[in-house]
């Protein structure tokens, strides 16, 4: 059977392969085709899109916070909500197939969409949890608290370190699902160190960019404002309504 020299392929193998092998080779070409269409419209149909949301109401009304600093400060959140936009909309197109470890256009949108994605939740939970008028924690907040810290200066105290650790990055006050325990978390950029599992009730951001502008590199400064300007009602309410979802404690991590 094996050919050797000059030795031609019989006539009858060749017609065999021209009528038998072709038509499937091409039907499974033109499947793979339809496959990777089929997947590549219901991507684009997902991609969602984000509104960036309006806290130009915080602008000159933060004791402590210039107006320049919170709207340039937005202008970058805004940035972040763009992008997010921006990578979608690219992954729609992305090649699903080349996706691999070591380099790839869709692990590099993938990677950035986290970065972008929690740099815009972050700068939400961040300004929605600043106001105007300032009030100091209420007593349900400080009780539940004070289940997990020795005493709400304590937390306070957590929470100011766990800032001044933090890089560039942010400082989170979030409950832990798994055990129903309310903790103070670095993350570091966006998506680094980020918690699974954790809902974040009070969000500082450590960002120089967050108080460069007044503050230069004093980030003490910089917190001791933010603590002045917290609004501990919302922390309250955001704890409140995870405690209404708590059952994912009887199923967490399974
Ligand atoms: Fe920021």
């Amino acid at each position: 059977m094996f050919l050797r020299g000059k030795q031609k392929i019989p006539e009858h193998f060749i017609k065999i392969f021209a009528i038998q092998l072709i038509p499937v080779l091409v039907m499974c070409l033109t499947t793979g085709d339809i496959a990777m269409a089929d997947l590549k419209e219901k991507m684009s149909m997902k991609a969602p899109t984000l509104e960036a949301k309006d806290f130009s109401y915080l602008f000159d009304k933060l004791e402590g916070f210039s107006k320049n600093q919170l709207s340039q400060h937005n202008e970058l959140y805004e940035k972040y909500v763009a992008k997010v936009n921006e990578i979608n909309g690219r992954l729609t197109n992305a090649d699903v197939m080349s996706a691999n470890q070591n380099y790839s256009e869709f692990r590099s949108l993938k990677v950035e969409l986290a970065h972008n994605l929690n740099g815009a939740v972050l700068h939400e939970l961040y300004f929605s949890n600043l106001t105007p008028e300032y009030q100091d924690p209420p007593r349900e907040l400080v009780e539940m608290i004070e289940n997990d810290f020795a005493s709400w200066n304590d937390y306070i105290e957590d929470l100011r370190a766990t800032g001044a650790a933090s890089r560039a990055g942010w400082a989170v006050t979030g409950y832990n699902y798994r055990d129903g325990k309310i903790y103070n978390f670095i993350i570091d950029q966006h998506n680094i160190h980020v918690p699974s599992y954790v809902r974040p009730l009070l969000v500082m951001d450590t960002w120089e960019h967050a108080f460069m502008i007044d503050y230069g590199i004093d980030k003490k400064a910089y917190m001791k404002a933010f603590f002045a300007n917290a609004d501990w009602n919302v922390m309250l309410e955001r704890l409140k309504s995870t405690l209404e979802t708590d059952d994912l404690l009887e199923k967490s991590t399974r």
